[in-house]
């Protein structure tokens, strides 16, 4: 047998191994939006090797990835979020994707805003999942309708309906106080406040100016009405478990990301008849976005086929469309069709376009879309001990520019 033979041979052999996948798609909606890609993969002979690590916004995924990586033994793909990416990219150790993404076009149809955080140095790192925004509310239809509550569209609406259902013995905001969750109300609450002229200068520029602001100490003094306004039991629950109190009309509002809404189909619930979706008030040109994208770890220099092959799976229309209907997210393409989306799915596609073209269009704080980790933790910092009542808002204030000097 010759070199040229043999060498066919063995590549004829190679059979594709599992893709071990690292994620904290744990909630019953996100499970639901991960099996339409696992079944993808098996649909191609590809096996799926589940690494769930619970904790929503994924930090302890992060975690448990970063020790993984010291110990050597880095998964194929792992989900992460914005500056994280960009954070691995610039170390070294991910797959370089350039060969597929020529090969399936993504750099005509991945948004701007997506491909800042997909490519390192030139390189595609990440194959972008779908596009999430922050400054969402979610509402149980029912329990607005029996109060004689519209949609807010002001942040004065929201606290006359708010003080509505507290006179009405209803809690008024499900909320789970863990820092990820009071800084993804942030995100809402301070473009409401000050506008994107302040979300900006304040989380994307890191102005001392901005976030030493009177504006600012306004954004503090909100989150103390919310706070005020959830149940006892807030702290420490999870995201999911607040959107259930929305579902089962325990509560009324939810501030969440679109992920919220992946629970609420799971439940069986349909938007505009048990549910509403609405813009933060006072947000409704903006959007505060993420984008859940998986990394490829490199493996000796080249990209495996099944690295390859989730790759562009992940990217293919008909899976952009099929995942995104169940997760709550929308494509990250832009040319994927609206058609199979429902109400809020294609209200939240039309958001992101237009947003995207009236320059109204910003990384989350919250979801690691504005700063990196060090910046986005100091925030949190903050905001939490805000929330949990350890700073007044002036003091917070305060703290916040010196947390972000710090953090840089
Ligand atoms: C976000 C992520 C979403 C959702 C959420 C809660 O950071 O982008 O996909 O999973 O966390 O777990």
């Amino acid at each position: 047998m010759t070199l040229a033979c043999a060498l066919a041979a063995t590549t004829s052999m190679v059979k594709a191994e599992d893709v071990e996948v690292l994620h904290w798609w744990t909630s019953g909606g996100e499970a639901a939006a991960l099996n339409v890609l696992k079944e993808d993969l098996a649909g191609q002979g590809i096996g799926w090797q589940d690494m769930p690590v619970a904790g929503g916004g994924g930090e302890q995924a992060m975690t448990v990835l970063r020790a993984r990586v010291t110990a050597g033994d880095a998964p194929t793909a792992v989900q992460a979020l914005g500056f994280d990416i960009l954070d691995w990219g610039e170390q070294g150790s991910l797959a370089d994707l350039n060969d597929v993404a020529a090969q399936e076009g993504w750099d005509a149809v991945v948004p701007e805003a997506l491909q800042f955080f997909a490519k390192y140095d030139g390189k595609w790192i990440a194959a972008p999942v779908n596009v999430h925004s922050t400054n969402w509310v979610w509402a149980n239809k029912a329990v607005l309708d029996a109060n004689g509550i519209a949609v807010p569209e002001t942040w004065d609406d929201f606290v006359a309906a708010v003080e509505t259902l507290k006179a009405a013995g209803i809690t008024p905001i499900a909320h789970g106080g863990q820092a990820w969750q009071d800084a993804t109300i942030f995100d809402a609450v301070v473009m409401s406040t000050g506008g994107p002229e302040l979300y900006k200068a304040a989380f994307i520029d890191l102005d001392p100016e901005a976030l030493g602001s009177d504006a600012m100490k306004e954004a503090f003094d909100r989150m103390s009405f919310i706070r005020a306004n959830v149940d006892d039991n807030f702290s420490g629950r999870d995201w999911n478990l607040a959107t259930a109190m929305v579902i089962n009309a325990e509560a009324g509002f939810q501030m969440m990301g679109d992920w919220a809404k992946g629970e609420f189909l799971n439940a069986g619930k349909v938007p505009g008849q048990d549910f509403l979706c609405f813009r933060f008030p006072g947000t409704g040109d903006q959007v505060t976005f993420n984008a859940d994208q998986f990394m490829m770890f490199d493996q000796g220099g080249v990209v495996s086929p099944e690295q390859a092959a989730l790759a562009t799976a992940i990217l293919s229309p008909a899976f952009q469309s099929a995942f995104n209907v169940v997760k709550g997210s929308v494509p990250a393409r832009t040319d994927v069709s609206d058609e199979a989306f429902d109400d809020c799915g294609k209200q939240g596609m039309k958001d992101l376009a237009a947003a995207a073209s009236s320059g109204n269009l910003f990384g989350s704080m919250a979801h690691g879309h504005a700063n990196p980790a060090a910046v986005k933790n100091a925030i949190y910092d903050v905001v939490t001990a805000h929330f949990n009542g350890e700073y007044d808002s002036a003091t917070a204030t305060e703290e916040l520019v010196n947390a972000v000097e710090g953090a840089q």
